[in-house]
């Protein structure tokens, strides 16, 4: 059986700098037998040079011969113009967003043998190749960042000859992968943090961090129920219970000099947390970094977060609020992004080529009959 050989070509999405793998990663593949093409510059906006792949063993090749390989690793869905230059039958393995049946579509019709690894369960066994995690964990840590950055004030509490200052306090809303680590990076700078989350778990995680948990506690079995979630996710929460978590989000949300807001559920639109109103009553220099982005519900022509006045990709002061709507905050930090990730795809290639250096997607494996999402021309995955 033919051995394969593995393409990396440049991410062309604006703002993207990540590299979908590190010379780290491709030695370990170059190791096992298998030829590696880099497309020129693909790792350099995220400091990996050309000339660090060639001595871990790939070869530097030109866009098209990068996307002319047996299997193509990505980050995000390549531009149309890179699909067209895909092979049928290519293998094409990167962050390919799954919730997306229009891409879905477009990846059958190339006739693309298409990964999403946004889609692997969360098992023991998928942790190591866990994406969302790996990207999700720099999202957080970089939104308390930003969120800094743009605060007007100290985050700790400060005692100096000029007086004292006192500690930013944080509200963090969803606390997830990368809740937890806005929190803990939040932490660490010395705010006053307290976090919400549905699912009742978050609670010791949020406790173990040195932040405090906003109850709200639930008050049916159907609540009960929801907030339990599936597959460890978050489920749309009844009506009920959210108006319950609102009326409380927004009297912290008055209080808090930081909002980050993470709250996602799969294939859903992100839930209003911050609604005009409590924006509208937020203190002046506060700030909103909303990670849920261009992915909320529709408000005034426009895609909202977990806070309808976010404009994705931009930062905006409504009411005297700083509102950051970056979308890809993992994409501002791309070496150690890249070099997660790459540990990511290297973990999934794992399953599918074999110690001989050939393909083998077993269906019977329920990370690979997860992830893949089009074979032979078809969208395997229901919408
Ligand atoms: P996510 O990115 O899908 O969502 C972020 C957070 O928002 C979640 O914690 C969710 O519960 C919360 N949320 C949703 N609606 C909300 C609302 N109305 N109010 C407040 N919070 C709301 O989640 P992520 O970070 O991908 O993690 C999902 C789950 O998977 C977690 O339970 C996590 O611990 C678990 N996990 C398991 C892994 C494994 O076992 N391999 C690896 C990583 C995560």
């Amino acid at each position: 059986m033919e051995t394969v050989d593995v393409g990396v070509p440049i991410e062309r999405h604006v703002g993207e700098d990540r590299v979908a793998l590190t010379p780290e990663v491709v030695r370990r593949l170059t190791e096992r037998g298998i030829t590696v093409r880099v497309a020129s510059q693909a790792g350099s906006k995220a400091n990996f040079p050309d000339d660090d792949y060639i001595k871990v063993g790939a070869s530097i090749v030109t866009q098209q011969q990068a996307l002319g390989c047996n299997i193509v690793l990505t980050v995000r869905t390549p531009i149309d113009e890179d699909i067209s230059n895909l092979k049928h039958g290519t293998l094409l393995i990167g962050m390919l967003n799954p919730f997306d049946k229009g891409n879905a579509v477009k990846l059958a019709s190339a006739g693309l043998t298409a990964f999403a690894l946004e889609a692997a369960p969360r098992t023991t066994r998928a942790q190591a190749l866990d994406v969302l995690s790996s990207q999700a964990n720099i999202a957080g840590y970089k939104a308390t960042l930003i969120a800094a950055h743009h605060y007007p004030r100290f985050m700790p509490m400060l005692m100096t000859a000029a007086g004292t200052v006192k500690a930013a306090r944080v509200l963090v809303l969803g606390a997830g992968v990368a809740g937890l680590q806005a929190i803990a990076t939040a932490k660490r700078l010395g705010a006053i943090v307290e976090a919400s989350d549905v699912r009742p778990a978050a609670k010791e995680q949020i406790e173990s961090l040195g932040a405090k948990f906003l109850d709200v506690p639930f008050e049916t079995d159907e609540e009960r129920e929801a907030g339990l979630g599936s597959a460890g996710y978050a489920r749309a929460m009844p009506q009920s219970w959210l108006a319950r978590q609102a009326a409380m989000v927004h009297e912290r949300a008055k209080q808090a000099d930081i909002v980050i807001t993470t709250a996602l559920i799969p294939g859903r639109p992100a839930p209003t947390l911050i609604p005009v109103d409590t924006v509208a009553k937020m203190k002046g220099g506060s700030v909103i970094v909303d990670l849920a982005a261009g992915r909320g519900a529709e408000y005034q022509s426009h895609v909202g977060g977990n806070c309808p006045l976010t404009e994705t990709d931009k930062v905006v002061v409504r009411y005297g609020v700083t509102i950051v709507g970056l979308s890809n905050l993992a994409a501002m930090m791309p070496t150690d992004a890249s070099a997660l990730y790459a540990r990511n795809l290297l973990e999934f290639l794992k399953l599918i080529v074999t110690k001989e250096g050939t393909v083998n997607i077993d269906l019977d494996d329920d990370i690979v009959a997860a992830t893949l999402l089009t074979r032979a021309g078809q969208v395997l995955r229901k919408f």
